[in-house]
């Protein structure tokens, strides 16, 4: 369903396909933590990003009981943002080999994707009451505290310690590693190094 197409013309319809969007977004939240989970080498962000994943798995849930409450088939509609976000953070953890540099790009990563949430919950949770569903807001907000409080956290452990680890590790220049390289070899050789 496109933003302006014919089926899609009231605030409730409007408020439908935002529902459906993060519906289909929390899915993919659930798709990708595992990886983050796997790829955190940091014990306290490891375990961050696990009690997410099982509070990600209920914030479903209770977009479950909001379909309910309205009578409708809980359903996603693609979500091309939700998918960039994504796509980006694997793009850039891939290309990361320093383990506490990855932590903070996983909290960086991570960060966006809770700020994404935020957004689209609290213009949910504000639609949910103007159109006289305070049942269903009541549920929705319920996720956004969930994803406001995650978000704290993340940033707690960036400043805390993760981001200033990750800063005072040091680039190993690639002509660095020959030159030790070099020595190791003509030290092996028995041919004094200059
Ligand atoms: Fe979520
Ligand atoms: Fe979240």
């Amino acid at each position: 369903m496109g933003w302006f197409s014919a089926d899609m013309q009231t605030m409730n319809d409007l408020f439908m396909h935002s529902l459906q969007d993060i519906y289909y977004a929390e899915h993919q939240i659930v798709k990708a933590l595992p990886e983050m989970v796997a790829k955190a080498s940091d014990a306290e962000l490891k375990k961050g990003f696990q009690t997410h994943l099982r509070q990600t798995k209920g914030q479903i849930k209770r977009l479950d009981q909001a379909f309910k409450k309205l009578k409708a088939k809980p359903e996603g509609t693609k979500c091309p943002a939700i998918d960039g976000i994504i796509d980006e953070a694997n793009e850039i953890v891939s290309e990361i080999d320093d383990k506490m540099v990855l932590n903070a790009a996983l909290i960086a990563a991570a960060q966006a994707v809770e700020h994404y949430e935020i957004t689209r919950y609290g213009t949910l949770v504000a639609w949910a009451r103007l159109l006289g569903r305070s049942d269903v807001a009541k549920v929705l907000n319920m996720n956004l505290k969930e994803e406001k409080a995650t978000d704290k956290k993340l940033n707690g452990i960036a400043k805390r310690k993760i981001n200033r680890k990750a800063a005072a590790r040091r680039r190993v220049r690639p002509d660095a590693v020959r030159r030790a390289e070099n020595t190791m070899l003509v030290a092996a050789s028995g041919i004094p190094s200059v």
